[in-house]
């Protein structure tokens, strides 16, 4: 088995969400691997700034950024291009942008959140995948790696947008590496579930709580571990604060049993305010409701 140093060498990684957070503990991982790097974001300054101390300490790597929206498919295909014009090829492709969901349960989630959370995690996704392989399929040996969640696994209370958002990642990557294993067996195709890792994706007041409790993981170390499962080729990668635990309840325990045991994840979290108001179109059950048997 190579060194990951040699393994990687020369390889050309494109990253999208790599101005922050995982990503951009990606770019700096594969960056020190002697990777050439094309990097996306919409954040244009942020991803200046990670090019930046990418290319003062890492002087030989060549880079390649543009500030996209991914879930524009035409800019996904004038990305790609530059980018595989400039470093000549693309070997590993990291669909890894994304936001957090409401953080609200269904009833109080604005149907245009929805569609947002949507477009951006799993239509970036989609886009990204279907623009990079035919440029992957090129290559002797390539991988394509979409970021989906441990909310990709198991769904629990005010997490709907997000984990249908990561289910689906999680559907459609698993389909697709299906499929390429019969032509294109030089593609590999993984799937990341990441538990909570200490990064930028909680960004409303409803979260922070949630943050605070499990987004504890520092990025580098899931990226050093995304590079090496994928120099080993692991189909699902599963890494940070509680994901094996969670992988591992998704699997044995029955539904009944989880739902129980995730509604009660949230408690403390400040996240109840939406169980004890009616909102429109959706009422508390009144105690005239209730059963009297
Ligand atoms: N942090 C965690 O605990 C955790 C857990 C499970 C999964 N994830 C997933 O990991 C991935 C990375 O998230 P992170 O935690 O590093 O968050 P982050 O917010 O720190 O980084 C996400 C990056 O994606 C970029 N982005 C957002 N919308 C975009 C768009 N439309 N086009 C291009 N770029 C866009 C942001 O500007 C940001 O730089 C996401 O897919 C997230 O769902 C994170």
């Amino acid at each position: 088995m190579p060194s990951l140093q040699d393994f990687f060498t020369n390889k050309v990684v494109v990253i999208s969400g790599a101005a922050s957070g995982i990503g951009a503990g990606l770019a700096h991982c594969f960056a020190s691997l002697g990777c050439n790097l094309a990097l996306c974001d919409i954040d244009t300054e942020a991803l200046a700034e990670v090019a930046d101390t990418i290319t003062k300490q890492h002087p030989t790597t060549q880079l390649h950024i543009e500030t996209i929206d991914v879930s524009r498919k035409a800019a996904w295909q004038s990305f790609l291009c530059n980018a595989a014009s400039q470093l000549n090829h693309i070997d590993i492709m990291i669909n890894n942008a994304g936001i957090e969901g409401s953080c609200q349960p269904v009833w109080a989630t604005d149907d245009d959140v929805l569609h947002k959370v949507m477009d951006v995690n799993f239509y970036g996704m989609v886009y990204g995948s279907k623009v990079a392989l035919p440029y992957l399929v090129k290559r002797p040996w390539a991988a394509l790696v979409n970021v989906s969640s441990i909310f990709g696994l198991l769904a629990p209370p005010n997490t709907a947008d997000y984990c249908a958002s990561k289910f689906a990642i999680r559907g459609y990557t698993e389909s697709l590496r299906a499929e390429l294993a019969q032509i294109h067996p030089q593609v590999q195709v993984q799937l990341v579930h990441p538990g909570g890792i200490n990064t930028n994706i909680t960004r409303l007041p409803q979260s922070q709580k949630f943050k605070e409790r499990f987004l504890t993981e520092e990025p580098s170390a899931i990226a050093l571990h995304i590079a090496k499962s994928i120099m080993h080729n692991k189909a699902r990668i599963i890494f940070g604060n509680q994901a094996g635990r969670t992988s591992l309840a998704s699997r044995i325990l029955p539904l009944k049993w989880l739902s129980k045991l995730l509604a009660k994840e949230i408690d403390g979290l400040d996240m109840k305010e939406d169980y004890t108001v009616d909102h429109d179109g959706f009422s508390l059950p009144k105690d005239s409701d209730k059963k009297t048997d």
